[in-house]
């Protein structure tokens, strides 16, 4: 009897009504989104890769809504790994065309909503007309008091490990730290994370059960959480389940 209920009422409930249910509980303050698999929706509809990736940047935009809606204080969403140069140069191209081609149509949203644009990655390799869209966002939204949106773009986090390692080397030797204050603590401040706590929640879909280098150090305690959904295909319900998953576990962070 109470399953029926439970079914009839999850069937019922509207996502504002979802919402609401969700808010009410323990909103995961970060999470981190490894959105894979538009290649693969593009591929069962005979469509070219880019096509996968155009559908998944409006994904971006209904996830970067809800989240901010719920009160999620920073959403970090991985756009382009260091190691997605190997890709065909065309596609390269494309991915870097990304960032433009949302914030030139959600970027006056983003002010409006009160959020805060902000981007972490090697800045060298990424083509100009991508850092300054990004640079504009980043400005424009400066002044915001509301969620972190992160763009992780041409992040790796093995390269931000050593690239952190070799300051606070040089930092030592320069007498700016002393390797016995060296704790989790320092060594996050040489991280690209330092501004923000680390993800509470790692969501990653398309159904590979892997991290891809992705904020290895930051998510030593984040909840996993994985979908075979294709990115494309990813909605508010999905988002809202993999919350909802968080809500029920107990973290314990090597505790009792
Ligand atoms: C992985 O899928 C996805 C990416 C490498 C790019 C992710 C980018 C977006 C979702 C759009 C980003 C939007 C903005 C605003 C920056 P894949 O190509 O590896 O898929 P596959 O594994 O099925 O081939």
């Amino acid at each position: 009897m109470f399953l029926k209920q439970w079914v009839k009422k999850s069937k019922t409930e509207s996502l504002s009504e979802r919402i609401e249910r969700t808010k009410q509980m323990d909103v995961p303050s970060h999470i981190a989104i490894i959105m894979d698999g538009n290649g693969r929706w593009a591929r069962k509809r005979s469509l070219p890769r880019i096509a996968g990736h155009h559908e998944g940047m409006k994904v971006v935009r209904k996830i970067t809504k809800l989240a901010n809606e719920l009160g999620v204080n920073t959403l970090t969403l991985y756009a382009f790994s260091t190691e997605n140069w190997k890709r065909p140069k065309d596609e390269v191209n494309y991915l870097m065309t990304l960032p433009e081609q949302f914030l030139d149509v959600y970027l006056p949203e983003l002010v409006e909503k009160n959020v805060q644009v902000r981007m972490m990655g090697m800045r060298e390799q990424i083509p100009p007309h991508t850092l300054r869209a990004v640079g504009k966002a980043i400005d424009d939204t400066k002044k915001n008091t509301g969620m972190i949106l992160n763009f992780a773009l041409n992040y790796g986090s093995r390269l931000e490990i050593l690239n952190a390692i070799k300051t606070i080397v040089n930092d030592a030797k320069n007498g700016i730290i002393n390797e016995n204050d060296l704790n989790d603590e320092l060594f996050s401040q040489y991280l690209m994370t330092k501004d923000y706590r680390d993800p509470d929640l790692l969501i990653r879909t398309s159904g590979e059960i892997r991290l891809s280098n992705f904020m290895l150090w930051q998510i030593a305690y984040t909840e996993l959480w994985f979908t075979d959904v294709l990115w494309p295909d990813f909605n508010e319900h999905l988002f809202l389940d993999a919350i909802e998953q968080y809500q029920k576990r107990s973290r314990r962070f090597g505790g009792i």
